[in-house]
Formats: structure tokens, C-alpha cells, sequence
């Protein structure tokens, strides 16, 4: 006999899955039609909630998928490993993906994850569709972002103040002097990187006399940073303060200028903040001032939310906003 699921449901009450799901989940989003209509399609159906179905076929997964946007940055890995420790005090493990910022192959992933039956999964998400976490959720696997929010907020998420974060950091700038400021930025449609932006153009624009340039890099690494630096270095008036929008691509604006000789001092001739305070931050070349994020903690948070979501799926999404932290160090530290 073949077991009854949500699309069955959905196509009988003359819904989508959304709606099935948001029923059984957050009744309180769903008109009261949709609510009947949906009922008496389960009660006609014979439907078993996907948790009791998938606990009498298989049980629960004890892994995790958390899917982060790039593993060679260390903010994801501190993340992840924050998030592996506290796993790992509920008896579960994590299983981590990259998705290197491509679409196909968080799909990829995420399909994955589903067959697995994961116990939950953590999603540093591209763009703002939450159709496949929504499926995910109905099938009784919920997902929680990580590092930013989604606009409809229908998801639980754990980030940081990324406006606060980018304010700080020009503030910061402009407060050591400067005011022919750069902002190095992610590849477009990034949400962490344009609030970064958002908030330094909040700076910016409550002093008069400070400009603001953006640079768009096609991807947030160090050798894109040092590309950055070698154009910048060649300019014929340089600005004198650099925002990079994360840690690596400011270590590679400083292996450009400091390595590589290019006759330009840090930060007399141009001030440098970077932004997560990853580890290599305090051990470059120039200390690098950063805006912290509390990358294992975001991970720990995040697991927390999904192990509760995970045993009750009625509980509703709820955001956690962290609030960045300034750490200056010699890059924008003139004696
Ligand atoms: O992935 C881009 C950036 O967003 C990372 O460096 C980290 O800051 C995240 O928040």
C-alpha cells in the first residue's frame, strides 16, 4: 500500500505544498478555507504526518547538512565547527557542504541531504527562494539560515547586524581622518556584502566631505583582494582607507601593498578594515583590524534552534540578530 505524502494531500485539497505544510506547522498563516479544505483532504486520505511515517520506517537521521556559500573561509569553518560541538552534545553529527555560491549545486545538496533523511539542516542560503526549504520542512526536515536572514523571514535564522557591522567600520575610518574611502565588495545579489555596503553609505552620509567608492569584486578571496590592491596601488590618487568587505580579500589587498613593495604604506598611506576577524587577522602581514562576527556561536545558536524545531515543527521561525564588534588593530592604527 503506498503511503500517503503532502503532494497527495496538496493535490486533493486543491492546495500547494506550502500550504499543507504551513497547516500542519503555522496554522495561524492559513485562511480558514484552506485549513478545512486541507483536513478533510488528510481525514479522506488516511495521511500520517511525515515525522510519525519517517519515525516508523526509518527513525531520525543523527546527521546534520549544514551548507555553507565558501569552505575556504575560515568564518564558515569556525562556524561550522561551532555548530559541530554543539551537535555533538545532542549525540548528532554535522555533515558540511559547499556550495561555492552556485545554485545548481546547492540544489544538489540539499537533494542530498534529503535522501539522507538529515535530522535538520543549516543553510547559508543564495537568493531569497524558500520553495526547496519549504518542501524540505513539509517532509519533516527543518532548516535553519545561517549568516543571514531570508526576506519573509518564514525561516528561523541566526546572523549578524551586517548594516551595524558595515556602519561600524567606516565610522571607524572616518574617525582615524580618512575620507576618500573604498569599499571592496562581494559579487552582486550577495545580501552580507550589500548590507556591509548599506551601512557604510550610512556612515558616509552623516559626514559631509567623506566619499565613498564601491569596487565590485567577482568573488570575496585573497587573491581577488590582491588583484584589488595591485589596481588600487596603480591608481593616480589612491584612496586612503580600505573596507574590504571580509578578511580575505583585505589580507590580499595587504600581500599587494605591503608584500609585493608597492611603496605604499599601511596604514599611513591607506588604513585597511576588514571584516569576520577570522584567525588570520591578528597574524597578518599588518595586524588587520576587523568587524567581528561570532562565528561559533552562530553555529551553536543555530543548532540549538533547529534541534528545538526538529521535536516540535508547530514552533514558529524566530531571528536572531548578533551584533557585530569593532577590533582595531595596526591596519587603521596610525602612531
Ligand atoms: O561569504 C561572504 C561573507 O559573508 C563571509 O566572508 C562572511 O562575512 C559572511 O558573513
Amino acid at each position: 500500500m503506498k503511503l500517503v505524502n503532502v503532494k497527495d494531500v496538496a493535490l486533493r485539497a486543491g492546495v500547494s505544498v506550502g500550504t499543507v505544510s504551513n497547516v500542519m506547522n503555522h496554522p495561524e498563516k492559513v485562511s480558514g478555507k484552506s485549513i478545512a479544505l486541507v483536513r478533510s483532504a488528510i481525514d479522506d486520505l488516511g495521511f500520517i504526518r511525515n515525522d510519525a511515517a519517517r519515525q516508523l520506517r526509518e527513525g531520525r537521521s543523527s546527521t546534520i547538512g549544514l551548507i555553507v556559500l565558501d569552505a575556504r573561509n575560515p568564518f564558515f569553518t569556525d562556524m561550522a565547527r561551532g555548530a559541530e560541538a554543539r551537535a555533538a552534545e545532542a549525540g548528532l553529527s554535522v555533515l558540511l557542504a559547499n556550495s561555492g555560491a552556485s545554485v545548481e549545486r546547492e540544489a544538489t545538496y540539499l537533494d542530498l541531504f534529503e535522501q539522507q533523511r538529515v535530522h535538520g539542516v543549516l543553510i547559508s542560503p543564495l537568493g531569497e527562494s524558500t520553495s526547496r526549504l519549504v518542501t524540505l520542512r513539509a517532509r519533516g526536515i527543518p532548516a535553519v539560515l545561517v549568516d543571514r536572514a531570508i526576506a519573509d523571514l518564514s525561516f528561523s535564522s541566526v546572523s549578524v547586524d551586517d548594516v551595524a557591522g558595515g556602519r561600524m567600520a567606516a565610522e571607524h575610518l572616518i574617525a582615524i581622518g580618512r575620507n576618500r574611502l573604498a569599499y571592496l565588495s562581494g559579487p552582486p545579489g550577495l545580501r552580507q556584502t550589500a548590507d556591509r555596503l548599506e551601512g557604510a553609505r550610512q556612515a558616509v552620509a552623516a559626514h559631509p566631505g567623506v566619499n565613498l567608492a564601491v569596487i565590485e569584486l567577482d568573488s570575496l578571496s585573497v587573491h581577488a583582494g590582491r588583484a584589488a590592491g595591485t589596481a588600487i596601488s596603480a591608481l593616480a590618487e589612491c584612496p586612503d582607507a580600505i573596507f574590504a568587505a571580509n578578511d580575505l580579500v583585505a589580507i590580499g589587498v595587504l600581500q599587494a601593498l605591503v608584500v609585493r613593495g608597492s611603496g605604499i604604506t599601511v596604514p599611513d598611506d591607506i588604513a585597511i578594515i576588514g571584516y569576520d576577524d577570522i584567525d588570520f587577522a591578528t597574524s597578518a602581514i599588518v595586524p588587520l583590524s576587523s568587524i567581528r562576527q561570532p562565528s561559533a556561536l552562530i553555529g551553536q545558536t543555530a543548532i540549538d534552534i533547529l534541534l528545538e524545531e526538529a521535536a516540535d515543527p508547530g514552533i514558529p521561525p524566530r531571528q536572531v540578530l548578533f551584533q557585530p564588534e569593532l577590533v582595531a588593530r595596526a591596519s587603521t592604527t596610525t602612531t
